[in-house]
């Protein structure tokens, strides 16, 4: 098939002509469960997780992988990363929650946020969570405050803004100077952090984190950026004998949206992450800490698609045909947000020829509602079954109820199989929590 990159790893065109999901058929899953409809590839899950465990025991035995679940924050999800062994990340007592409901033990979570509420991290101490990734000062005192109320002492780790732009978008760009979250090292400010948690009684400062945005498709900012935390570790070891058993060099790592992206593999990110912190800590001559990575997006974004149902089609006359489906920003807002570009397919004809060019809009009542601009297919038609790939991070995520859509429903593919793994809203969900004026009952 022409599309194997950007597809589930187990995705064919089957005898049908149609799209098929490791053994499922795309049109008849949309048929089953309706539009628009995520199917994720549990194979390809599982492939991803591997491929950076192995990646990482190929280099050092001493290492975790921590999922950043924002990117997809499910039950199943959570589960299936478990299963691989691996950590999770959270950045909302909600993540954290969802991540505890699914049975994830507490000791392997990480807490992240620029602003974790008192109650997020009341909720996160009660529940024992493993470690929370520090990122200002006012937090710093805080948790001191809430782990000697407990009569505590809870890890830490310090976010450290390493000063660093990485080539990306600039919404998501987060290791720049000019950044709301960490520590940055402008004044002192990231010693001064690393100090008062070594100070704070009931913080254990166990090491640093740095992220410096995402979707990455080069290697120079990671390295540049373990450079500047070395640099940091080694004089606060020797300022302040802050011993940095952790360090967590973020995500980031970019996926193939097109066939014209290139991004480096899954080897050549954890080669960069591991043999960095080698060298620079070798560099200045301190033993070498546990590597941590945290990526989102390549764990679980090549591994959904979505399903949409094409409901219109409009020409306008020597400008362009218009196709619209039955969902859009709601569910996946990365075009509108970040300008983000996408493939598609008519899962009904995988394998027609490309021979008709259309702007593929969502149904919702705004002119950005563009999911992508020009894109060839072929000879689509009222009915079919239209796939963008690729959309397994950061789309339902993101979704919104946006002009009273009720969210998509999710299914896991696997061996010919689909079950759900998140129900679709309904309409009666949309209002559960609301109340009528008073009077009107
Ligand atoms: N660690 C931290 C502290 C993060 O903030 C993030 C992502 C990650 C790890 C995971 O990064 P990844 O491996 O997925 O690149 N909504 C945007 C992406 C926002 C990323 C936020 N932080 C998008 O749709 O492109």
């Amino acid at each position: 098939m022409t599309h194997t990159l950007i597809y589930p790893s187990h995705s064919r065109h089957g005898a049908s002509g149609h799209l098929e999901i490791d053994g499922c058929d795309v049109v008849d899953l949309a048929a089953e469960f309706g539009t628009p409809l995520f199917i994720y590839e549990e194979k390809t899950l599982e492939d991803q997780c591997r491929r950076y465990q192995e990646a990482f025991r190929a280099r050092t035995d001493d290492f975790e992988v921590i999922y950043a679940s924002k990117a997809f924050c499910c039950l199943a999800v959570c589960q299936l990363v478990e299963r691989e062994g691996m950590s999770i990340d959270v950045s909302s007592g909600g993540e954290y929650h969802t991540a505890l409901a699914s049975g994830f033990p507490t000791h392997r979570i990480f807490f992240h946020g620029n602003n974790k509420t008192e109650a997020e991290l009341r909720y996160a101490l009660e529940n024992g969570v493993g470690f929370v990734v520090v990122d200002s000062f006012d937090e710093l005192r805080l948790l001191e405050r809430l782990a000697a109320e407990r009569g505590e002492v809870q890890r830490v780790l310090l976010r450290i803004t390493p000063g660093v732009e990485a080539h990306t978008h600039e919404y998501i760009q987060t290791g720049q100077l000019d950044s709301k979250f960490g520590f940055g090292l402008v004044e002192g400010q990231a010693e001064e952090a690393i100090r008062l948690a070594l100070e704070a009684a009931h913080l254990d400062p166990i090491g640093v984190h740095a992220h410096i945005g995402s979707q990455i498709f080069e290697l120079e900012g990671f390295r540049r950026a373990i450079a500047v935390l070395v640099d940091l570790i080694k004089r606060t070891h020797d300022s302040l004998g802050f011993d940095c058993r952790y360090v967590n060099v973020g995500g980031g790592l970019g996926i193939r949206y097109t066939e014209s992206d290139v991004p480096v593999t899954i080897d050549e990110y954890v080669d960069c992450k591991v043999r960095g912190v080698q060298e620079e800590m070798a560099r200045v001559g301190l033993p070498m800490p546990r590597v941590l990575v945290e990526p989102g997006r390549s764990l679980v974004g090549k591994a959904g698609i979505t399903a949409y149902r094409v409901g219109t089609m409009k020409e306008v006359p020597g400008i362009r045909a218009y196709l619209s489906v039955d969902g859009g920003m709601s569910d996946n807002i990365r075009p509108m947000l970040y300008d983000a570009r996408y493939e598609a397919m008519i899962a009904d004809r995988a394998d027609d020829e490309l021979d008709t060019l259309v702007t593929v809009a969502g149904k919702h009542c705004e002119s950005s509602d563009i999911l992508i601009k020009d894109v060839m297919l072929s000879s689509p038609r009222v009915g079919d079954v239209l796939v963008l790939p690729a959309t397994g991070a950061y789309c339902y995520a993101m979704a919104s109820n946006y002009n009273g859509n009720p969210r998509p429903a999710v299914v896991m593919a696997r061996d010919g199989k689909a079950r759900v793994i998140v129900e679709r809203e309904t309409y009666d969900d949309l209002v559960a929590r609301q109340l009528p004026l008073e009077g009107r009952g």
